[in-house]
């Protein structure tokens, strides 16, 4: 039976969770309609809201739902734009980093290329971090003009964390919004909302093994934003759509999940984490550990190897059973450098020979010896193919 080590890209739906989903579909209803049926399905869908608050740690009034992760960096990041460039039209400025998810840097590209945003893209060490010194002070120079600061809190191809709560109190001596893509973070890493001084943070379900669809903006109570999509008026207007309660539910009982064995599966992940790297790192030459020592996800590790490209190698490991991925499976298919390592200052080359390994609490030691074995001399053939 095939290993599946691409937890990064999509989190084995929860058996329990899939239950809460199977079971929450045969509601009817729609949570606007007024009727019992109605009333029913709403109840659901704001009980739903509640749990995900008190997993990420904010208000329920706070929680937009959406269709996933792309859905809510597009909102955050447009809807922070053009509302705050609104109020005043030196706002044209947006600050994020390269190594974000495209999810993020499509909506930034398409802001500069259709409405004459400004975009400045921080630097980016060789560990994968992102210069905070840089964002202080492009901050002090043109404070004035930054519509909003949007850096992921955690990576999701190298794993690498970022200071959210640094980045939070720079932006916060200028009142300058920051949102974050949390897809990465949430439920694999602490990130309370209220304790972050963010304006805005997406949330992903299938990320947290709930179901591929339903996301979240978190978005402050001071925070406004302009909505992309008009109709009904639902989510505080500001995601119109007939609301997906069933999902609602789904997500609510994974993040719930998530947090509640936070602990458990760090440990866990952690521990996996070093017994791969020491067997990796013992028994590969020339395999390097992307994020070097940099804070990063325990469930994350993200490698290249010298000589070889991912595509080869990503088949032999498929042919052996072992789901991996090269980076971001958005990307999976069209064989592209990563462009996170190009970010961090690697080669083509290199970008071009990455491998990611992501696990979770059903992952085991025995897993991680199988792939182990297998990788070793699968990295032997992609090098002598390449
Ligand atoms: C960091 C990050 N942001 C955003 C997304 C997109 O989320 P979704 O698949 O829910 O649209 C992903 C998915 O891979 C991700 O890893």
């Amino acid at each position: 039976m095939a290993i599946y080590l691409d937890y990064a890209a999509s989190v084995p739906i929860n058996a329990e969770v899939l239950a809460t989903f199977t079971e929450a579909l045969t509601v009817s209803g729609n949570a606007s309609s007024t009727h019992s049926f109605g009333q029913t399905s709403r109840m659901m869908l704001e009980e739903s809201r509640e749990q995900i608050a008190l997993a990420v740690g904010c208000d329920r009034s706070e929680v937009i739902f959406t269709s996933g992760g792309t859905e809510s960096d597009n909102l955050a990041i447009k809807g922070l734009f053009w509302q705050r460039r609104g109020e005043d039209s030196a706002r044209n400025v947006i600050v994020s980093a390269y190594t974000e998810h495209h999810g993020v840097i499509d909506p930034i590209e398409w802001l500069e290329t259709h409405e004459g945003a400004e975009v400045i893209w921080l630097p980016v060490l060789e560990n994968g971090q992102v210069d905070l010194k840089a964002l202080e002070n492009v901050l002090l120079d043109r404070a004035n003009e930054v519509a909003l600061v949007s850096l992921m809190w955690a990576n999701n191809e190298t794993g690498v964390i970022t200071d959210i709560q640094a980045v939070t109190a720079l932006a916060a001596k200028h009142k300058i919004p920051v949102h974050s893509d949390a897809v990465a973070a949430f439920g694999h890493m602490s990130t309370n909302f209220a304790d972050s001084g963010l304006a805005a943070m997406s949330i992903t379900a299938h990320k947290v093994a709930g179901p591929v669809g339903v996301g979240a903006l978190i978005l402050s109570r001071a925070s406004k934003v302009t909505s992309l999509i008009h109709g009904g008026g639902q989510e505080r207007s500001v995601r119109s759509g007939t609301m997906n309660a069933a999902g609602a539910k789904a997500f609510a009982h994974a993040a719930e999940l998530a947090v509640k064995n936070l602990d458990q599966h760090i440990r866990h992940t952690d521990s996996l984490l070093a017994k791969l790297r020491e067997s990796i790192e013992t028994s590969i030459a020339g395999a390097r550990f992307s994020r070097a020592d940099a804070p990063g996800l325990s469930m994350n590790a993200h490698y290249t190897f010298e000589g070889l490209k991912s595509d080869g190698l990503l088949f032999l490991l498929d042919q052996a059973g072992f789901a991996v991925s090269a980076g971001s499976a958005c990307q999976a298919g069209v064989a592209r450098a990563s462009h996170v390592l190009l970010a961090m200052g690697r080669s083509e080359d290199e970008a071009n020979a990455c491998l990611r390994i992501t696990f979770g609490l059903e992952t085991t030691a025995a897993d991680i010896d199988a792939f182990v074995q297998a990788l070793v001399p699968a990295v032997e053939s992609a090098r002598q193919a390449n």
